[in-house]
């Protein structure tokens, strides 16, 4: 067949040129759809581990030497049927509407339901007398809040990144797989568990930041001084907004982690982390990161999490969720939804947690 057209077009010149033209616009387009869509990404990132070192060796210890303040309050009983995706959110204190929100919906899903994922809440300790009562109560009622005795502030992410962690590891060792994410991102358990339902390793997965460099201006909220990361750019880390560790690979991790003062940016840090421990982020197309996509069946359904979704919508993306179970979405659904979606800039994907405060 090709020798075919090989010779046909020997004898037309002028169609070998418009055949040349035509691959090259096909191949640059196929690029850019790779491009933006992040399938080029996820290629990419198949190819970091050449580049780390073999993971460490994994302490015989059961006991993890996390300096991480005592618990407060924790849900051991959710964990009595271990699921397989084990959801952790960071919340602030004065996030009541988007934890219910969640427990609404996408956090609905319980261990015992085929999509087995449990969705729990991870706080510290609320400035305020009112609001540290209002969330006792909350956690008596719903049982989904994990609190350690840390000030809950922006500068402790990272410590209630390596809280909710700690608490996976040492409470709930059966969950195969843990997502840390936000409480302002919707996420689409049902197919983040049928995903990884098929995968199993280590794993570290989300929306990889290739090559960020520190802020190092003391006056910004994410200003990381030379102590604490002495480095031109931090290595490639998975965007907090939305990222999958399996068990194991959190264990590696958080044998890494010092007594602290760490980094104030948790993703950054957990990929210095994976760095030291020899694990390399996985891209996935499907983690938005900081992008929003937009408000749409489709979107909703091809995207593992989408970001910045206010109480309202998350309902609406629910519903959207639950109502499209047989409908047809056109094959380049992750390309509008890339394309569409508004990318943020890298410091503002916090805000959210700091309103109100
Ligand atoms: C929590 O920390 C405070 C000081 O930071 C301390 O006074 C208090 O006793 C601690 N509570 C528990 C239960 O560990
Ligand atoms: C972080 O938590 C620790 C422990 O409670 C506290 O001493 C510290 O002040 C907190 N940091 C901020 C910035 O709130």
């Amino acid at each position: 067949m090709l020798p075919a057209v090989a010779a046909c077009l020997r004898l037309f010149p002028v169609y070998r040129r418009r055949w040349r033209v035509f691959v090259t616009v096909i191949s640059l387009a196929l690029l850019i759809i790779f491009l933006i869509s992040g399938h080029l990404e996820e290629h990419l990132s198949w190819a970091l581990p050449i580049f780390y070192s073999a993971p460490s060796h994994l302490s015989s210890s059961p006991i993890l030497n996390v300096p991480v303040p005592p618990f407060l309050l924790s849900p051991v009983k959710a964990c009595l049927s271990p699921p397989l995706l084990l959801i952790l959110v960071s919340s602030a204190p004065s996030h009541r509407d988007r934890r219910d929100a969640i427990r609404q919906t996408w956090g609905s899903l319980s261990s015992s339901t085929e999509f087995a994922s449990l969705t729990l809440f991870v706080l510290g300790v609320p400035k305020s007398p009112v609001e540290r009562a209002a969330l006792v109560h909350e956690a008596v009622t719903h049982r989904d809040i994990i609190q350690a005795n840390f000030t809950d502030s922006y500068q402790n992410l990272t410590l209630k990144t390596l809280t909710g962690l700690s608490w996976a590891l040492e409470k709930c060792q059966e969950a195969q797989y843990l997502l840390k994410t936000d409480d302002d991102v919707f996420v689409n358990t049902p197919s983040l568990s049928k995903f990884l339902r098929e995968h199993n390793g280590l794993m570290y997965l989300g929306r990889v930041h290739w090559h960020v460099s520190p802020d190092r201006d003391p006056e910004s909220r994410h200003y990381t001084s030379y102590e604490l990361y002495a480095g031109d750019h931090f290595p490639p880390y998975c965007s907090g907004t939305g990222y999958v560790l399996s068990q194991a690979a959190a264990r590696h991790l958080l044998q890494e982690a010092g007594s602290g003062p760490w980094p104030t940016v948790e993703d950054v840090y957990v990929g210095i982390l994976a760095r030291a421990a020899g694990i390399a982020p996985r891209h996935i197309a499907k983690i938005a990161g900081s992008i929003i996509v937009p408000h749409n069946s489709c979107c909703y359904r091809t995207m593992f999490t989408s970001h910045r979704i206010t109480p309202r919508r998350m309902q609406e993306a629910w519903y959207m969720l639950k109502e499209a179970d047989n409908h047809w979405c056109p094959p380049l659904t992750l390309l509008y939804c890339k394309l569409m979606g508004q990318g943020v800039e890298n410091g503002d994907v916090y805000e959210p947690l700091l309103e109100n405060r």
